[in-house]
């Protein structure tokens, strides 16, 4: 009978169970979810990703108990968090710290999918989908840099909603609509913060479960690209799965160790680290007269600011920028590849992932410097070599010579 459950439990769990199939759940999505068994180190950042989000949200829910968002009180809300608030500091520093952990997490994640080919069939959505929490994420981190209110909360904004004014015809109104005002303002602090504690966050999180949704409907992916599902026992069972829980309950565990040791580190020693997850400028409260010398974004978009800076033209400049990380989205369709892994694909694809990496990184560093002209020139040919990789890709990767890929996957000690 449709809804009949495949699994009996008595108890408290038994009654539930009968209202609400948890246990069904439970297995298709830990106990009975066969993952591939050679999962990597890369494997570890879905979870850790999973961890930072929570612990932003868990964290901004305390922030939000003593912050004030208006442009009279912000600043000195921030700075009796940090000083009178008992943990403030603390609480405080996680946030910060996290959203660049949590950058570095889902770059890491994101270089996962461009090595193994995650993004190809039947994974499209899974990337597509992953994308669109991309997009959530740096609009959330941009809200949320705005909300302290020093000088880069202010003149970050400045920068990146007049942006919206090189659009022709309504970029001027598109601006003041945005900011409600003519500058960053009151008007401005209020609605960011509504957005960033309430309409980002809750789009996050749907999009983290639809992203987990689709993986669990495909299956994961593997360092081998190798499709699991055709070799199963008299069960059904993928001969190369393992249990997700516990096998990679625990193993994440671990992860989790590791990862939570050295955000401590961070956190405790070099919770600014440098000048690159806080910006020294946003310890001076915003002030609409002074222009700091230098107005750069934090790291995790530096590769991006780099672009716009490259370009001379503002409006191409915004162009170039949002077609940036709008050709990520197509990858799984610029991809010809008949091999998903790095392992089995030729020179070539090779080549242009080593390049493209290295352009990135580049392009970052170039992001979080003044900009002479020979950085700019650089930008250029790195902005070159961002497009060329996706431009190019339908051609390389079809005409790359490939490895036999095995039937089983592989394990290495
Ligand atoms: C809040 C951010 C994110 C969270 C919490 C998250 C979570 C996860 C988790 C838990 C997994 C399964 C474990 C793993 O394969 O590592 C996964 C897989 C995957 N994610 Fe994400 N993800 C996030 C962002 C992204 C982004 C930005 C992309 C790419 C644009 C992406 C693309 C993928 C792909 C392609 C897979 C399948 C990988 C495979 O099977 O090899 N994810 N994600």
């Amino acid at each position: 009978m449709a809804g009949e459950r495949t699994t009996t439990v008595n108890g408290i769990l038994g009654w539930l169970d009968q209202r609400m199939p948890v246990v069904d759940f439970w297995n298709k999505h830990l106990a009975q979810y066969y993952a591939p068994k050679s999962f990597n180190i890369w494997y570890y950042f879905g979870s850790l990703a999973i961890l930072v989000l929570v612990n932003q949200i868990v964290t901004g829910i305390w922030l939000t108990m003593h912050y004030k968002p208006s442009a009279a009180e912000a600043f000195g809300s921030v700075e009796y968090i940090m000083r009178d608030v008992p943990w403030g500091w603390l609480i405080r520093y996680l946030h910060s710290t996290g959203a660049s952990f949590f950058f570095i997490v889902v770059y890491l994640h994101m270089f996962r999918g461009l090595m193994y080919g995650s993004y190809q069939k039947p994974r499209e959505l899974v990337w597509v989908l992953g994308m669109l929490i991309f997009l959530a994420l740096m609009a959330e981190a941009f809200l949320g840099y705005v909300l302290p209110w020093g000088q880069m909360s202010f003149w970050g904004a400045q920068v990146i909603v007049s942006l919206f004014g090189a659009i022709p015809v309504v970029g001027e109104g598109l601006v003041q609509w945005i900011q409600g005002d003519y500058l960053p303002s009151d008007a401005t602090i209020n609605r960011f913060f509504a957005l960033h504690v309430v309409a980002l966050p809750i789009s996050l999180l749907l999009l983290v479960v639809l992203h987990l949704g689709a993986l669990h409907e495909v299956g994961s992916n593997n360092p081998d690209g190798v499709d699991i599902k055709k070799k199963k026992d008299a069960q059904g069972v993928p001969l190369d799965g393992i249990p997700f829980h516990p096998y990679y309950t625990v193993k994440d565990l671990f992860g989790v160790g590791v990862f939570l040791t050295l955000f401590a580190f961070v956190i405790f020693f070099e919770p600014t680290f440098g000048d690159l997850f806080l910006e020294y400028d946003n310890f001076a409260p915003a002030d609409p007269m002074v222009t700091p010398a230098h107005i750069k974004p934090v790291w995790y978009f530096t590769p991006y600011y780099a672009m716009l800076r490259a370009i001379p033209d503002k409006l191409m400049g915004v162009i170039v920028m949002g077609a940036a990380v709008s050709i990520l989205f197509l990858i799984p369709w610029l991809d010809r590849s008949p091999v998903r892994s790095i392992r089995y694909r030729g020179p070539l694809t090779k080549i242009a992932l080593t390049l493209f990496t290295v352009a990135f990184v580049t392009l970052g560093y170039l992001g979080l410097q003044a900009g002479s002209e020979l950085q700019k020139l650089v930008a250029q040919i790195c902005t070159l070599i961002y497009f060329l990789f996706f431009l190019l890709m339908p051609v390389y990767t079809k005409i790359d010579a490939v490895k036999p890929v095995p039937d089983r996957v592989t394990m290495h000690d």
